[in-house]
């Protein structure tokens, strides 16, 4: 199989870290995370650059981090940020260097998981579980013309493992 890129992108909490590095493992890529290398960047954690300078600078530094990345590496899968493939003109970067894969989580999958994981998250910071429900639909909403610009999209409600096979059948093909 030919080296490549894979950028897999999708809502928080649709798996993106997991399914990187499983998918990494098995094509022997080297695997990295957009929202990692932006706190390394800026020596930061994401909840506090959103604090500090707000939503619209950490899109810029994202964009930014994403565009050196390209530039500097080939032969990667990137697990990006939920908001990544939404802003400036990303989605169209990431088509051109590789392959795009969306993990597409139902809304109640979504909610499910990221009640369990929420702390990290300046977007869903104080919200309640009708708070994040109607968070969600609406970003859905918003983000579901850029998700759907993938060039393989994929049913993420399932176990990591199954997710991972039936990209690696796309892939494949
Ligand atoms: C965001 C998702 C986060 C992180 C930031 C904003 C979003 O990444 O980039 O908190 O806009 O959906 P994960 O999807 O990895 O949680």
């Amino acid at each position: 199989m030919a080296a490549n890129s894979y950028f897999i992108i999708g809502f928080m909490g649709s798996g993106k870290s997991t399914l990187a590095q499983l998918i990494a493992q098995k094509l022997n890529l080297a695997v990295f995370d957009l929202d990692q290398l932006i706190e390394k960047k800026y020596n930061s954690s994401i909840a506090n650059l959103f604090t500090q300078f707000g939503e619209n600078a950490f899109r810029q530094m994202e964009h930014d981090t994403l565009q050196e990345l390209i530039n500097n590496q080939n032969n990667f899968v990137l697990s990006t940020g939920g908001g990544t493939p939404c802003f400036f003109s990303s989605i169209e970067l990431m088509k051109n260097k590789g392959k795009v894969i969306y993990l597409k989580a139902s809304n109640q999958t979504l909610l499910n998981r990221l009640l369990l994981a929420s702390d990290s998250r300046p977007l869903l910071a104080g919200l309640n579980e009708e708070e994040m429900l109607h968070f969600i639909d609406m970003k859905l909403n918003e983000r579901n013309s850029f998700y759907s610009q993938a060039d393989i999209i994929v049913d993420a409600n399932k176990g990591p493992n199954e997710v991972a096979e039936s990209i690696f059948s796309h892939i494949k093909n």
